[in-house]
C-alpha cells in the first residue's frame, strides 16, 4: 500500500494535462484543455482537463476522475500501479506503508555493459576510424562514453562472468527472450550511446547500426525506467548550461548532440527518435523554461517535425527559435565539415517559433481562407500578449486587418461555484440534473430556480456545460438516482413551501394558504407537487 500522504503529495506534483497530453491530443480553452474523449468514440471535443483542479471530466460518456484514475482506464491497471507508473514518470518516490516499497532497478547490468562496449570500441581500430571519419573526437567518446555492441554472445557470457543473473539483465533492456525461453543480447553491431537520465543515473542506451541494419538506430525498451518521452540525450552534461544560458538547442539525434557539444554548444540535447512532446517539457521547465531552438534536420520530415514541435512550445508558453540548417542535412554534418561558425550564424538568424509557424502555415494553406482560419486556430492556443504579437505577424503575412484575429468570446468557466453558502444537496441535485437531460425535462414543472436558496445560479446554467465544469469535474459531488433526485426535489418543494406558509401567514392570504397546505399534504405523501409562486 501506498501511503495516502504519498499519492496526495504525487496528485499536487504532476500536471494532469501534462499526463493526459501524453494520450490525446489537447487544445487550451481558457482555464481548461479539451480535446476528444479516450473513452469513447466521438469526433467532438468534449473532453475537458481541468488543471487546477486536477480534474478530467467528458460531457460526452460521463468519465471522469483525477489523474491516477486516468492512467488506471486508460491503461487498464491497479491503483498502485497506476500511481507509481506516473511517479516513475516524475521520478518522484513513493512511500509505501513500512517495507513494501518496490525494487528500483538495478543498474548493474547496464553498468556493465556500458564498460564492456566501451572497451571493444578502444580495441576496435575500423570503428574508431570510422568516429573519426565523422568528426567525433577521442575526447567526446570518453566523455559520452561511446561504445561497441558487437557479438551477442559475448556479452551474455560477460555478464554470467560478471555473475549478473540474465532476468536482471533483461528487466534492465539489455536482454531479451526469445520464444524457447533462451536469453539473447538485444544490442548487436551498433556503435552504443549510453543514456543517462536528469539525475545522472544511467537508464538505457541508443545504438547505431554499423552493419546497414534496417533500422538504422534502436533504443531500449520503452518502460518504467526508460520512457523516451521523458528522456532527453546529453540532458546530463546539458543540464547546467541550460540553466545559465537560459537558452537550450533541441535536435534530432544522438550524433547532432555529442557533435554539438564537441563545437561548443554546451546546451544541446536531443530526443531519442521521437518527436518533442508535451512529457519532455518539464525536463526543460525546471531549468527555468530556457528558450529553445529547434535545430532539426533540413528535409522534410525534419522541417515537419519542427513545426509541430514548435506549435506545442508555443502552447505550453516557450519562447524560442527555429533554426534552419543550409548547406548540410543536419547539425552533426555541417559540424563534421568545420562549420561551428556558419551554424552560429544559423542559430543567430533562428525565426521565432510563432513566425515559422505562421510562415508554414501560409505556405501549405490551399488558400487564403484556410490560411487565417489555421493561423486563428494556433493563435488561440497563445498566452495573451504572446497572441497579440504573432497575430500582428499573420495579419501582415495575410495582407488582412490585425482586427480579424481578435479573439472569440467564449463563456467564462465559473471559477469558484461552491462559496461559503455552499449546499451540498443542492449542489448534487444539480450535477444530476445537468447530467442527465431526459430527468431534467421530466421533472422541469417542478423546479424552479427559486428552490436553490444557495446555488440559483447553478441550478439556472443547466444545459451551459462551461458554466457547470467545475461542479460536473468535482468527484466529491455525487449524483443520483432519478428516484434519490425525485425524494430531493420534493425536499426542496418542501421547504420552499413552508417558508412560502409563514409569508402568506403574515400576508394573510388565506385562499393561497389553503393551497400551499394541501401542497405540502402531496409532498408529504411522497408525491411531486408543481413548483408554483403565489
Ligand atoms: P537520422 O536518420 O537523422 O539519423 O535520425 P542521424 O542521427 O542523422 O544518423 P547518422 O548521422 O546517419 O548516424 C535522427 C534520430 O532519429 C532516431 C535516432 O535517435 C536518430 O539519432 N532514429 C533514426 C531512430 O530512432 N531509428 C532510426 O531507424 C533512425
Ligand atoms: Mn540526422
Amino acid at each position: 500500500m501506498i501511503k495516502p500522504e504519498s499519492i496526495e503529495q504525487l496528485k499536487s506534483a504532476v500536471d494532469i494535462a501534462d499526463v493526459i497530453g501524453n494520450y490525446v491530443e489537447l487544445r487550451r480553452t481558457g482555464a481548461s484543455l479539451t480535446g476528444r474523449c479516450p473513452f469513447h468514440e466521438e469526433r467532438t471535443g468534449s473532453f475537458s482537463v481541468s488543471p487546477s483542479r486536477g480534474f478530467y471530466h467528458c460531457f460526452g460518456c460521463g468519465a471522469s476522475g483525477d489523474v491516477i484514475k486516468f492512467v488506471q482506464e486508460i491503461e487498464r491497471i491497479g491503483f498502485n500501479e497506476a500511481a507509481q507508473k506516473i511517479a516513475d514518470w516524475y521520478n518522484i518516490a513513493l512511500e509505501y506503508e513500512s517495507g513494501e516499497m518496490p525494487k528500483r532497478r538495478d543498474p548493474r547490468p547496464l553498468e556493465a555493459l556500458k564498460r564492456f562496449f566501451i572497451n571493444e570500441l578502444w580495441q576496435n581500430g575500423e570503428i574508431l576510424g570510422y568516429l573519426q571519419k565523422r568528426g567525433v573526437s577521442r575526447s567526446s567518446i570518453e566523455r559520452f562514453e561511446i561504445g561497441l555492441a558487437l557479438s551477442g554472445a559475448a556479452q551474455i557470457d560477460m555478464l554470467s562472468r560478471e555473475k549478473i543473473p540474465l532476468p536482471l539483465a533483461a528487466e534492465a533492456g539489455v536482454v531479451a527472450v526469445d520464444e524457447k525461453g533462451r536469453h539473447y543480447a538485444r544490442f548487436t553491431n551498433r556503435v552504443m550511446f549510453p543514456i543517462y537520465n536528469p539525475q545522472g543515473q544511467i537508464a538505457g542506451f541508443g545504438g547505431r547500426t554499423i552493419a546497414d541494419h534496417a533500422a538504422k538506430y534502436i533504443n531500449s525498451p520503452q518502460s518504467g525506467f526508460f520512457d523516451k518521452s521523458r528522456l532527453l540525450f546529453a540532458l546530463n552534461f546539458a543540464k547546467d548550461a541550460i540553466a545559465k544560458q537560459k537558452r537550450a538547442i533541441v535536435c534530432e539525434g544522438y550524433m547532432d548532440a555529442v557533435m554539438l557539444h564537441q563545437a561548443g554548444f554546451q546546451n544541446a540535447v536531443a530526443t531519442l527518435g521521437t518527436a518533442l512532446t508535451e512529457t519532455h517539457l518539464p525536463l526543460l521547465k525546471k531549468l527555468g523554461e530556457p528558450s529553445i531552438t529547434l535545430s532539426y534536420d533540413s528535409d522534410q520530415a525534419g522541417q515537419e517535425a519542427a513545426f509541430k514541435a514548435a506549435k506545442l512550445l508555443c502552447a505550453r508558453g516557450f519562447g524560442g527559435a527555429v533554426a534552419l540548417i543550409e548547406g548540410a542535412k543536419d547539425p552533426a554534418e555541417l559540424l563534421e565539415a568545420g562549420g561551428s561558425e556558419k551554424l552560429t550564424v544559423c542559430y543567430q538568424n533562428a525565426v521565432s517559433l510563432a513566425r515559422f509557424v505562421i510562415a508554414r502555415i501560409a505556405r501549405a494553406a490551399e488558400n487564403k481562407d484556410a490560411a487565417f482560419a489555421r493561423m486563428r486556430q494556433f493563435l488561440d492556443t497563445l498566452a495573451p500578449f504572446a497572441r497579440e504579437e504573432a497575430a500582428a505577424f499573420a495579419a501582415a503575412h495575410l495582407g488582412c486587418n490585425p482586427g480579424r484575429f481578435r479573439r472569440s468570446a467564449f463563456a467564462p468557466i465559473a471559477a469558484a461555484p461552491f462559496g461559503a453558502k455552499s449546499d451540498r444537496a443542492e449542489l448534487t441535485l444539480i450535477k444530476t440534473l445537468a447530467l442527465n437531460q431526459a430527468l431534467y425535462e421530466n421533472m422541469v414543472d417542478y423546479l424552479n430556480a427559486a428552490l436553490f436558496a444557495a446555488h440559483a445560479d447553478l441550478f439556472a446554467a443547466i444545459g451551459d456545460e462551461k458554466r457547470l465544469f467545475a461542479l460536473i469535474g468535482d468527484e466529491n459531488i455525487k449524483t443520483l438516482s432519478p428516484d434519490e433526485a425525485k425524494d430531493a426535489i420534493c425536499k426542496l418543494l418542501m421547504f420552499f413551501y413552508k417558508k412560502e406558509l409563514k409569508r402568506l401567514r403574515v400576508e394573510g392570504r388565506i385562499e393561497a394558504i389553503k393551497e400551499v397546505h394541501r401542497m405540502i399534504d402531496r409532498l408529504k405523501n411522497g408525491g411531486l407537487a408543481p413548483f408554483k409562486r403565489f
